[in-house]
């Protein structure tokens, strides 16, 4: 998969995208990253990014034709890529979008920076992206986060470390409690079904386990949730333990 990006600050990914997991993607061509600085396309002779906005007001905004110039290049070299424009206003990413994306050979991120960018620019994106109800200063550490959650999704980046199948939101439920060495650990012991070699029983602890951590930390994730029969049948066993 290809990842490019569109930013006024390059060096800001420079150790991210060079570090364990996305690293190795990349020495494996699993990954490939292009990183464009929007200030090369600047036509003038202090490269000036960003203008006062129209009608006045505090604040700067990022100019329409630069990000136009750096795209129009992008479609040239490496082909017209899907573009993601990175704002507080855009859908709320999700391990959905993430597994979307992940489809997707060749992924633009348009990360803005100043107070906002022109309107216009909305106009040349595919979709507006945010990565929660927070205002960050640029789309750099949002297009980090994107990066991270869609690279794993990548068939072979994972290699045989995990399954992104088990893991939580794969199936809109919280992933399992996990235990390792030591078995005992200032008085709190691993549950002893992990122990037992059991797989079957491990399978089902783990499964109901993974519905009582989503039932207590995030009721909300429990409303779009489609349980099997096997399911039902641990929901219930988990409400009459909490009477
Ligand atoms: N840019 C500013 N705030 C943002 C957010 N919450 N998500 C994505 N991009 C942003």
């Amino acid at each position: 998969m290809i990842f490019t990006i569109l930013t006024l600050f390059p060096s800001i990914f420079e150790s991210p995208l060079n570090e364990t997991l996305i690293k190795k993607a990349r020495d494996r061509d699993l990954l490939q990253f292009n990183i464009i600085n929007i200030r090369d396309f600047a036509t003038d002779i202090h490269r000036t990014c960003d203008d006062a906005p129209f009608g006045g007001g505090a604040g700067m905004v990022m100019k329409v034709e630069l990000m136009h110039s750096a795209m129009e290049h992008v479609n040239r070299v490496y082909g017209r890529p899907r573009y993601v424009l990175f704002t507080p206003h855009g859908r709320t990413f999700s391990q959905e979008t993430a597994a979307r994306f992940s489809r997707i050979p060749h992924l633009a991120l348009l990360c803005g920076r100043y107070e906002g960018v022109d309107e216009r620019i909305l106009s040349l994106v595919d979709e507006e992206v945010s990565i929660g109800d927070y205002v960050l200063s640029g789309g750099e550490a949002a297009a980090l986060v994107i990066i991270d959650a869609v690279s794993r999704l990548i068939p072979d980046v994972l290699g045989n470390e995990a399954s992104p199948v088990d893991e939580s939101f794969g199936e809109g439920l919280l992933e399992y409690p996990q235990y390792t060495r030591p078995r005992e650990f200032m008085g709190m012991e691993v549950p002893g079904v992990l122990l037992s070699g059991n797989h079957e029983e491990i399978r089902k602890w783990r499964r109901k386990e993974s519905l009582r951590r989503t039932i207590l930390k995030r009721p909300d994730l429990m409303e779009r949730f489609q349980p099997t029969k096997e399911d039902a049948s641990f929901i219930r066993q988990i409400m009459e333990e909490m009477e």
